[in-house]
């Protein structure tokens, strides 16, 4: 059960490769869990687990199946860097349903976001929660949309949410971008837990990534909700290897997202200037 009431947590998003990941973590450590995605879950659900199909742009229909549950772990959504309407519908309409569901329940959310909300920074530059976003793509921008939706669904009505800039969550990093980006298996299901857990969180911001020794990401508020990392993607130094990169994408944190669909001409890339650069 969420540590804020005895009802189920609700996972959005529980067929894709996170959500996978987490449904026996949370539905362990808590007890129960309720389930959902737009399409079937894949694997036997274990004890205590119920999956109901949604799709998130259906608002009545996700406010239903929401007022069984506590806690929103919203995981669902499009992950990739895709036409703008598919965005809307998933992103930014999906994550606008399950803010105002948690109004209307008062639910908690643990909200999904991504490193790509700050994708177009130069891959070396140190960043706090305090610098702006800058987004590589409709993905990240309707990343931020969401987070910026938790800060007025809880300035306007209360409701608490915890947003987790999650970078590369991998088994194992594979090439140098992920020695600073990396996220482990056990450290995001020790961050969700902490999301689920905190006891007051107001509006928490956290960069979703491993205690590495070269992470671009520093501040928020992992300490504040108990996110204490364990691993570190230096124990792979040895091993990554470098992938073939296009230039724009090598130059930036947020990496292919930022190529894609890249019109500047290449020429401007080493004179690019931003707001902090
Ligand atoms: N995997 C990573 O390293 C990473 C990094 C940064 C952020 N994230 C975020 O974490 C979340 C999970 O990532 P993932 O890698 O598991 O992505 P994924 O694409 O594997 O899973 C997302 C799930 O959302 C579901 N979904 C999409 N549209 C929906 C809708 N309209 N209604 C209901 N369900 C819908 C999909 O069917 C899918 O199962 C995403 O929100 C993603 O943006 C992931």
């Amino acid at each position: 059960m969420t540590a804020e009431c005895d009802r189920p947590i609700l996972l959005t998003g529980a067929s894709g490769t996170l959500g996978r990941l987490l449904v026996p973590l949370l539905a362990s450590r808590y007890g129960s869990l309720l389930m959902t995605d737009i399409v079937e879950f894949p694997n036997a659900l274990p004890p205590g687990v119920e999956f109901v199909r949604t799709d998130l742009s259906d608002g009545p229909t996700f406010l239903r199946l929401a007022r069984r549950a506590g806690t929103i772990v919203h995981f669902a959504g499009i992950g990739t860097e895709q036409a703008f309407e598919a965005i809307l519908a998933a992103n930014i309409v999906g994550a606008t349903h399950v803010f105002e569901a948690a109004r209307q329940t008062g639910a908690r959310v643990v909200f999904a976001s991504t490193n790509h909300t700050i994708g177009f920074y130069p891959r070396g530059q140190a960043l706090t929660m305090a610098d702006p976003g800058r987004p590589d793509g409709f993905y990240g921008l309707s990343k931020l949309y969401g987070e910026m939706l938790g800060q007025l669904y809880f300035d306007k009505h209360g409701v608490e949410s915890v947003h987790l800039r999650i970078g590369s969550c991998l088994a194992r990093p594979t090439e140098p971008r992920h020695l600073s980006t990396w996220l482990s298996y056990g450290d995001l299901a020790r961050l969700v837990h902490a999301g689920v857990d905190a006891a007051h969180p107001g509006v928490a911001a956290v960069w979703g990534v491993s205690a590495n020794t070269r992470s671009w990401w520093h501040g928020g508020d992992a300490a504040r909700i108990g996110y204490f990392p364990a691993d570190n993607a230096e124990d792979f130094a040895d091993s990554v290897r470098a992938p073939v990169e296009d230039p724009v994408a090598a130059r930036y944190q947020g990496a292919n997202f930022c190529a894609k669909g890249y019109t500047r001409p290449l020429e401007d890339l080493p004179r690019e200037t931003g707001p902090s650069e």
